[in-house]
């Protein structure tokens, strides 16, 4: 059974419908309920099994609760993809970041991932399996003067996070990898990227073109299947070329 945090919409929800189309179990989850119903029922009309939980990730008690519940409807987690996050700020100067937006990048990517790890990862170590995939971004991978600021060192956190974990959890047979996307055409960035940008942006890319959702669950599965058995600790760039690291 798998859960992908943030699955209500973009690129979590192309992983829980891609993961279910595959034959899992998924957990849809957000806050949005009616987005979480509309992923939740694409998944069930095409034939797949899914259940649907809200929970705010910065909050331990509503993880915790979500555990809970899902354990008792679901059994165990056995897949988890912690997508949930985005940036909170426009780039800008670093002095006019404020404290507050500061905290909030940090909070709702970082200690996101954190918290939701530490709820799922005890049941892994006790069943001896599992595996957790955890999302960076190509803000992450290198500098740039047009970076959100708290959003990319929050992103370059999850990574050492990601290995850390990897190193310490691989003894009890639990993988744990990052995936880094470069700008991918969510329906949030086509409202928001102007086409003009869309097509800039594309230039950009070696492969010429901007990733899509499903670009990334594509890469999500593979991290998630027994062909990536010896692979863990890695942060994978799913970025069309415009990140060699
Ligand atoms: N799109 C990109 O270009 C891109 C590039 C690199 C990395 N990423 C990363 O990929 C992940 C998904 O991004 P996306 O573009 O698909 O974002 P999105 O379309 O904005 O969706 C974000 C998802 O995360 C959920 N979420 C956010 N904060 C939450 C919170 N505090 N509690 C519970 N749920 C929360 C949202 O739930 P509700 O809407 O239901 O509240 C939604 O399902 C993020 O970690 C993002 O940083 C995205």
């Amino acid at each position: 059974m798998a859960l992908v945090t943030g699955s209500s919409h973009g690129i979590g929800a192309a992983i829980a419908t891609l993961f279910a189309h595959e034959g899992a179990n998924v957990v849809i989850h957000g806050r949005d309920a009616a987005a979480m119903s509309a992923v939740t029922a694409g998944i069930r009309q095409a034939g797949g099994s899914a259940m649907q939980v809200a929970a705010d990730v910065t909050r331990l008690a509503d993880l915790e609760a979500m555990r809970v519940q899902v354990e008792h409807e679901l059994g165990p987690v056995d897949l988890l993809v912690a997508n949930a996050g985005g940036s909170p700020t426009r780039p800008g100067p670093l002095e006019q970041t404020s404290e507050e937006d500061w905290r909030a990048a940090v909070d709702g990517n970082l200690t996101a991932t954190f918290l939701t790890i530490k709820c799922f990862l005890p049941g892994m170590k006790e069943r001896k399996s599992g595996g957790i995939i955890t999302m960076s971004s190509a803000a992450a991978r290198r500098p740039h003067p047009g970076s959100p600021v708290p959003y990319a060192a929050a992103k370059a956190a999850i990574q050492i996070l990601t290995q850390d974990l990897a190193a310490q959890v691989g003894p009890d047979g639990i993988r744990v990898n990052c995936l880094a996307p470069e700008t991918i055409l969510t329906e949030r960035n086509k409202q928001q990227i102007p086409a003009a940008q869309q097509q800039a942006l594309a230039g950009m890319h070696p492969l010429r073109r901007l990733g899509t959702p499903e670009d990334v669950a594509r890469a999500a599965l593979y991290l998630a299947s027994d062909n990536a058995a010896w692979i863990t600790g890695i942060v994978l760039d799913v970025a069309g070329g415009a990140v060699m690291v």
